[in-house]
């Protein structure tokens, strides 16, 4: 097999068996993005405890209104970010995120930049600052909630930009 069908076989495997995907009602922190190349959209909910005397990710879980590429993305990511450290996940990139799905063909680059921003903007919360009322979603809402009640202001768009 080439790598582009090394991809697309561990895209469908992902696929098959979604992990972590859904909102997190208890999470301390969530982070929605949108990508202004396909319009897709995705939300990701963090859960923070305490080890070692370290803050670090106990559980992470996402929604998307996107491709297969970024479902699949997201859930390896929400499974590799479990006991990171804050500081060990905001370093993570893109690229890191989507490692283990094989070599990302360039047009689905922007799929796992979609994950990264989310997973930055929920890190950018820490647990400790959650969004103020107005401007972003609430930890518990579901990405479809605030879909549709986005002519109240709601969902939060986030370009992500040249990287
Ligand atoms: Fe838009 Fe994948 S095509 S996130």
């Amino acid at each position: 097999m080439n790598s582009e069908t090394d991809f697309e076989e561990n895209v469908r495997l992902a696929l098959a068996n979604p992990q972590n995907q859904g909102e997190m009602t208890d999470a301390d922190s969530v982070g929605t993005v949108g990508s202004p190349d396909c319009g897709d959209m995705l939300r990701m909910w963090l859960k923070f405890t305490e080890k070692d005397g370290q803050k670090v990710i106990d559980r992470a879980s996402f929604q998307s209104f996107g491709c297969q590429t970024a479902i699949a993305v997201a859930s390896m990511a929400t499974e590799m970010l479990k006991g990171k450290t804050v500081e060990e996940a905001e370093t993570l990139s893109s690229s890191e995120l989507s490692a283990p799905l094989g070599d990302i063909p360039p047009m689905k680059i922007h799929c796992g930049q979609m994950v990264e921003g989310a997973l930055k903007q929920a890190l950018s919360q820490n647990g400790d600052t959650p969004e103020p009322a107005g401007d972003g979603p609430a930890p518990g809402n579901t990405l479809l909630g605030d879909f549709h009640a986005s002519t109240s202001g709601k969902v939060k768009v986030v370009p992500l930009g040249d990287r």
